[in-house]
């Protein structure tokens, strides 16, 4: 049986919550004997630096590089709003992507038939809707240097901010996104702000290029980043692949999670390159939403995020589509049933806990064995 080493890291605020229920559906898959799992546990956030001064600290650093997969739930919370900037919740996942090299950030946004009315926007507009935002992890305006403020010395201060790409983080998070598209629509629509921004003028010419040279068989489409806004609300169908920089694809992704129902439901899966002799590639999951520390231990917390990221370690890291396929068709049929945690409730639903819902779709998954 395949030993599968899995690094958990449950972070902050509803963190835990989520992550428990994950747990649960690890248990399905391994009374199964779909693999032998081998779990560890480790600190990051405000966690962490309660714990030991620091976001992440290196042992846990060197666990996540020795796993085969890193689940993380979320970082973050009001109680560590004053502590230094470098230390902060966020420097801990950021350390992890930044060190682990996970540049290729996959956030699906699928609206499930049974949300299709949870969502702000009409159904007609959301209902079927799969889209995947490629989010470039490891560049830009999140990394790029000098990243300061400065005393100007006449009362003022200036902050800046860099925003830097070179041609290769270009090339490889396009190739990412143009090879999902060959295996989905087959469309990719690359997003930046190139009438304002060198970096845009750049990586619109990187995709070009690599379109022409690589995958003329894709349809490659362009919008400006806040163009790509306006038409997620207003026709989100439009889209297969987006593929953008970090901090567009961090925005877009929040609003393509509402088109969903809910940030609740939104997984995602960070990705590095694969290593030619392991085989390996070097992958962390999390839901895209975060610690969310108003509701936290109250069992109010959408799991389906936390366990959809679960779904995508079985897929893109371990090869084991059939058993994703049958929890994302678990997922859907809890949902069915009228089942809803607080987020996505509409008249006539059940309102279910953190914990119920978890335990509804670990029952699923167990009624439909693989
Ligand atoms: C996300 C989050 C993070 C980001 C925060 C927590 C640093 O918003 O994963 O989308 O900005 O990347
Ligand atoms: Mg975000």
């Amino acid at each position: 049986m395949t030993t599968i080493k899995l690094l958990l890291l449950p972070g902050d605020g509803i963190g835990p919550e989520v992550m428990a229920e994950v747990e649960k559906i690890i248990g399905v898959f391994a009374s199964e004997g779909a693999a032998n799992f081998e779990i560890e546990k480790g600190l990051v956030g405000g966690c962490a630096y309660d714990a030991h001064g620091q976001a992440i600290s290196d042992s846990d650093m060197a666990l996540a590089g020795a796993a085969d997969a890193v689940l993380l739930a979320a970082v973050g919370g009001p109680k560590w709003d004053a502590v230094p900037y470098d230390v902060r919740p966020e420097a801990g996942l950021l350390r992890l992507r930044k060190e682990l090299a996970l540049y290729a950030n996959l956030r699906p946004a699928i609206c499930y038939p049974a949300l299709a009315s949870a969502s702000s926007l009409k159904r007609e507009v959301v209902e079927g809707l799969d889209i995947m935002i490629v989010r470039e992890l490891t560049g830009g305006v999140y990394f790029g240097e000098p990243k300061q403020i400065f005393d100007l010395g006449n009362g003022q201060k200036r902050a800046i901010d860099t925003q830097v790409y070179d041609t290769f983080e270009i090339e490889r998070i396009g190739r990412t996104a143009f090879e999902l598209a060959r295996k989905r629509g087959n469309k990719v629509t690359s997003s930046e702000k190139r009438n304002v921004m060198k970096s845009g003028v750049l990586w619109h010419e990187v995709m070009i290029a690599l379109h022409k040279r690589e995958y003329p068989d894709v349809k490659l489409e362009h919008q400006l980043a806040d163009a790509l806004g306006m038409q997620l609300v207003r026709w989100p169908k439009q889209f297969d692949v987006i593929v953008t920089d970090n901090l567009f694809g961090d925005m877009l992704s929040d609003v393509a999670a509402m088109l969903t129902g809910s940030l609740g439901m939104l997984p995602s899966a960070s990705l590095g390159d694969v290593d030619p002799k392991s085989g390996r590639r070097r992958a962390l999951y999390e839901p895209v939403h975060g610690s969310a520390p108003d509701i936290a231990g109250k069992g109010l917390a959408n799991p389906i995020a936390m366990i959809g990221s679960f779904g995508m370690a079985l897929r893109y890291s371990f090869g084991l589509n059939a058993a994703a396929d049958r929890l994302d068709a678990a997922i859907a049929r809890v949902l069915e049933t009228g089942l809803r945690t607080a987020d996505i409730r509409g008249e006539g639903d059940r309102l279910v806990s953190t914990g119920e819902m978890g335990d509804a779709i670990a029952a699923e998954l167990g009624r439909n064995p693989g």
